[in-house]
């Protein structure tokens, strides 16, 4: 008998970062369903995990952990509980029979207007099968998680959910590409990458360790597949394992400002008051000198861990000097950038303008120092 790989056990270790993003999930889940429950053109919410797993993890200690798909259950069971008059449907699906049997033992059970829909099949299939009864009304609002192990996206899959009302979680497993474009030598392996990246391995082989490029290369195919005229808001975070290397980005997708601001939010604060996983061992709040343009004194600033003090230090950079900055502008300045929350953090951020930057906060307005 052959052993079991990680990916065949139905219980299985999560690392605290795959915890952390489980937490990101159900917490957006919570919040996105208030919010679109009480708005009264949605009469049906759709929460899709097409490659869900088993439901049930191990931590570090041994400890049971449940996965997304158990812990949006609840959350949706109980408020469909608090909305009789809405539908919420649930659709979960892995290519492990035994995974999709296991869950079924833990999630919610259907009531008049609660259904779990399992199934075991490609998730690609299911995308097609249910991306083929989307409508672009507004009635029914749906959120799709696409998770798999590997960096293997199946864009046509993903098409119909990039183009129609909902939101969709991409997880983009940059670990995977960074180690293995560049050894790819199986016509399968290299077909992935091709089929995930749509392009030849050829220009991908250039990329080396550049996480940045294979960020670019996703991100300009989810905007180049989205049809709408509208503005589309994708919004990444990374996740470090506990060796401080990058594993995955979690990609947030949407039409819909309300749910970019949300995403920002909840990552941020399921994170502690950041923007990743990442370890920064202290450093960010070090006075150092700053080997760059400005060669001065000043925190140092890490791109793939920002923190509050990092929010505080850019709105300085932007209204330095300036007298009576509606607060409405602040914030809406925050709202559009890419990865600083809009909300959340907002008494904090205050308190250092005040504190680092010299501001003069008032009740509606700020005055910003001339420091730079
Ligand atoms: C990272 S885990 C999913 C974790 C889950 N989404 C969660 O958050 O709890 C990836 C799962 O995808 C399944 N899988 C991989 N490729 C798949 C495919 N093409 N279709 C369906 N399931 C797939 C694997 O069996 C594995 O259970």
């Amino acid at each position: 008998m052959t052993a079991l790989s990680s990916t065949d056990n139905i219980i299985s270790k999560a690392s605290a970062h795959t915890i952390k993003k489980f937490e990101l999930i159900e917490k957006y889940v919570e919040e996105w369903a208030q919010i679109l429950l009480n708005y009264e053109k949605c009469n049906q919410l759709v929460f899709i995990d097409c490659m869900s797993n088993s439901g049930e993890y191990y931590d570090a200690d041994g400890r049971t952990v449940y996965g997304t798909p158990v812990r949006v259950s609840h959350v949706l069971r109980k408020a469909a509980e608090s909305y009789p008059h809405k539908r919420i449907d649930l659709y979960f699906n892995d290519l492990s029979q035994g995974k999709i049997d296991h869950l079924k033992s833990l999630v919610d059970k259907d009531s008049h207007n609660f259904s779990v829909h399992l199934s075991t099949m490609d998730g690609n299939d299911l995308l097609r099968r249910v991306g083929s009864l989307l409508t672009p009304g507004q009635e029914t609002h749906y959120l799709l998680v696409y998770d798999p192990y590997q960096a293997a996206i199946d864009w046509v899959a993903l098409m119909p959910f990039l183009n129609n009302w909902g939101e969709v979680i991409i997880n983009h497993m940059l670990y995977d590409s960074i180690r293995a474009t560049k050894l790819a030598k199986r016509e399968t392996t290299i077909s992935k990458y091709e089929q995930t990246y749509l392009t030849d391995i050829e220009n991908l082989i250039p990329y080396g360790n550049d996480k940045a490029a294979y960020e670019a290369r996703i991100e300009a195919i989810i905007h180049a597949l989205h049809r709408g005229e509208r503005r589309y808001y994708v919004a990444a975070f990374p996740f470090f394992n506990s060796k401080n290397a990058i594993v995955y980005n979690l990609i947030h997708c949407t039409g819909n400002i309300a749910g970019f601001k949300l995403y920002k939010k909840k990552a941020w604060q399921v994170f502690g008051g950041k923007s990743s996983t990442k370890n920064t061992h202290g450093l960010e709040n070090q006075l150092s000198f700053l080997f760059d343009e400005t060669d001065s004194y000043g925190t140092r600033t890490d791109e793939n861990c920002y923190y509050v003090p990092d929010i505080a230090a850019y709105l300085q950079s932007i209204f330095r000097g300036r007298r009576d900055v509606p607060l409405n502008e602040i914030w809406s300045l925050l709202e559009s950038h890419p990865v600083f929350p809009s909300d959340g953090f907002r008494p904090e951020i205050k308190r250092l303008l005040k504190a680092e930057h010299g501001a003069i906060i008032g009740r509606s307005s700020v005055t910003f120092s001339d420091r730079k």
